[in-house]
């Protein structure tokens, strides 16, 4: 497994299309290996495979929950998370419901920039795992905004574009001053 780097905005290649997987195959394997291996090591919860250079329909997403035993009251720093990889390949929304969730949402390609977005709550979803074996589910929560988040990627789109031009000039502008203070690589 290897940690690849991680492209980020305005490189022209995140606004690139990503082409279906036709057959799922060992490369595709060991590069979903790669891809959660660089997610965890980021730290991130979702990452597509054009964020690291690969313009095939492919997403990784791991919400590590809180293991059972979390006391309510447990600190922060020392709650125990319990890793939960999904594989997404050529994930396809075929229903989603008119109402709206928000979160904050971040992107590691778009470093330590974070903006609130408007997505729908609930998703109906199709897509293939790791072994090419076909799912269909309705998601919801965090993991319905994230998957929506990361399929974004598989369309060119990054988090700032569902905001407005202002909004999104204004995190570009933070963004170039954080990397010429050297904090984001
Ligand atoms: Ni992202």
């Amino acid at each position: 497994m290897a940690i690849l780097p991680i492209i980020e905005t305005p490189d022209a290649r995140l606004k690139q299309i990503s082409t279906p997987v036709e057959t799922v195959t060992d490369a595709h394997r060991t590069l979903i290996a790669d891809m959660f291996e660089t997610m965890y090591d980021a730290p991130g919860i979702g990452l597509a495979a054009i964020q690291v250079g690969v313009a095939e329909r492919i997403l990784v997403i791991d919400l590590q929950r809180e293991a059972d035993d979390t006391p309510e009251d447990a600190d922060p720093e020392k709650i125990v998370r319990v890793k939960e990889p999904r594989v997404f390949i050529n994930p396809e929304v075929t229903w989603e419901s008119d109402e709206l969730s928000v979160y904050q949402e971040g992107c590691l390609s778009v470093p330590e920039m974070y903006a609130d977005v408007q997505r729908p709550a609930e998703i109906q979803v199709k897509w293939l795992d790791e072994q090419g074996k076909a799912h269909d589910e309705k998601l919801d929560g965090l993991l319905a905004t994230c998957l929506q988040h990361e399929m974004d990627h598989l369309n060119g789109v990054l988090f700032i574009d569902h905001l407005s031009k202002l909004k999104r000039d204004m995190l570009l502008k933070k963004l170039e001053k954080l990397r010429r203070s050297g904090r984001a690589a």
